[in-house]
């Protein structure tokens, strides 16, 4: 048992109340095993939206699997719900969700660790009777409050609110966590976890104090020494942002936020002139994604990130990193709760 128990630390059966998110379309097993194996949950990442849902879901399926190989502990996997212009499930997503049910049947160890589906962009109703027989925990991430009280009503297990402030797919009325997160803790009863801005113990202290059971974050698990994957010129790129470094662009479901640099330009340019559109301004948007992540290129390629970004000054190592933020949360609770007189509370 951690420092800290919350509603999510029994949900999940984790340490920490401390959730690595889901970060697609790159991988993060390696990044996600650290977490885990830190006491936190970490999440495997969907691997694209551009490609074949057949292939998509293979690819889906070996990082699960290397994942359990990485980790005895707790994980969760994270599928974005994309519909095409008819309101139809995207047959990639739909592939997704199947392959973290199939990973979960074709091996019960692996099951035991797999406990958590996260879905996110859009809401995936018609297969919430799928994911609740699979024995999956069903977390979704909302960026309103009505979008939290639908899920909760179609029977999610637990709320991930993320603010506008938040890397990467953002939402499209900007909704600030310290406003969302309170109006979610209010109007739901299952738990809910903040996201969008999160980095340390006193940001974990502060949404245990808004009714979050929890934190989840992006931004600054990318910064750390255990993301091998990613190309290291983008974590120094998170390193060198400061305040107004970030910027909103027009991404593959929506709004995205990342770092201002030469792609987002071309990419507003690209936008602006109608050069590109439907198919392949999304194909053009995959490949400057994965420039910035694989090749490092983070100049030319799109670099999504949070706001926090401008707040993070170090790489750290997720071991270490985890159980101190936890500690440093704690810490700062007790502190609190010391300045306070019982007997002028009533
Ligand atoms: C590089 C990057 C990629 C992301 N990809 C996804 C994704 O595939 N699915 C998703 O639900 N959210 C995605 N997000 C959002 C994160 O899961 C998370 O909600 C966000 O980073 C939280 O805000 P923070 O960056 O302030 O911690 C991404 C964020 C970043 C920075």
């Amino acid at each position: 048992m951690g420092v800290l128990t919350t509603r999510i630390t029994d949900l999940f059966g984790i340490e920490h109340p401390i959730i690595q998110e889901g970060m697609g379309p790159y991988r993060t097993v390696e990044l996600a095993a650290a977490v885990s194996n830190a006491g936190g949950l970490g999440t495997v990442s969907m691997p694209g939206m551009t490609q074949p849902p057949d292939t998509g879901a293979r690819i889906m399926r070996e990082h699960i699997e290397q994942m359990a190989t990485l980790t005895s502990a707790p994980f969760a996997v994270n599928v974005p719900v994309g519909r095409d212009p008819s309101g139809t499930v995207l047959p990639v997503s739909e592939a997704y969700i199947k392959a973290v049910i199939a990973a979960r049947e074709a091996d019960g160890a692996l099951a035991s660790q797999l406990r958590v589906l996260t879905t996110s962009a859009g809401f995936p109703g018609e297969f919430r009777p799928l994911i609740a027989d699979s024995g999956l925990l069903h977390m979704h991430k909302v960026g309103a409050t009505a979008q939290a009280r639908k899920a909760e009503n179609a029977g999610v297990d637990v709320i991930i609110a993320s603010g506008y402030e938040m890397g990467g797919h953002t939402h499209v009325k900007p909704m600030h966590t310290f406003v969302l997160v309170p109006n979610v803790t209010e109007a739901v009863s299952v738990p809910v976890v903040l996201s969008g801005g999160a980095r340390d113990g006193r940001t974990l202290a502060a949404a245990l104090a808004l009714g979050a059971a929890g934190v989840a974050m992006g931004t600054r698990f990318i910064a750390t020494r255990d993301n091998t994957s990613w190309h290291p010129a983008y974590a120094q790129k998170i390193l060198a942002a400061q305040e107004g470094d970030d910027v909103v662009f027009p991404a593959v479901y929506g709004p995205a936020r990342g770092l201002r640099n030469r792609g987002v330009q071309q990419l507003l340019d690209i936008v602006a002139s109608g050069q590109l559109q439907g198919d392949e301004l999304t194909q053009w948007k995959d490949e400057r994604l994965i420039q910035a992540q694989s090749a490092g290129d983070v100049e030319d390629g799109l670099v999504p990130a949070g706001q926090v970004a401008s707040a993070i000054s170090e790489l750290v190592a997720v071991a270490e990193f985890v159980p101190q933020m936890a500690r440093e949360a704690a810490g700062i609770l007790q502190q609190l709760v010391a300045g306070i007189s019982p007997a002028r509370l009533s």
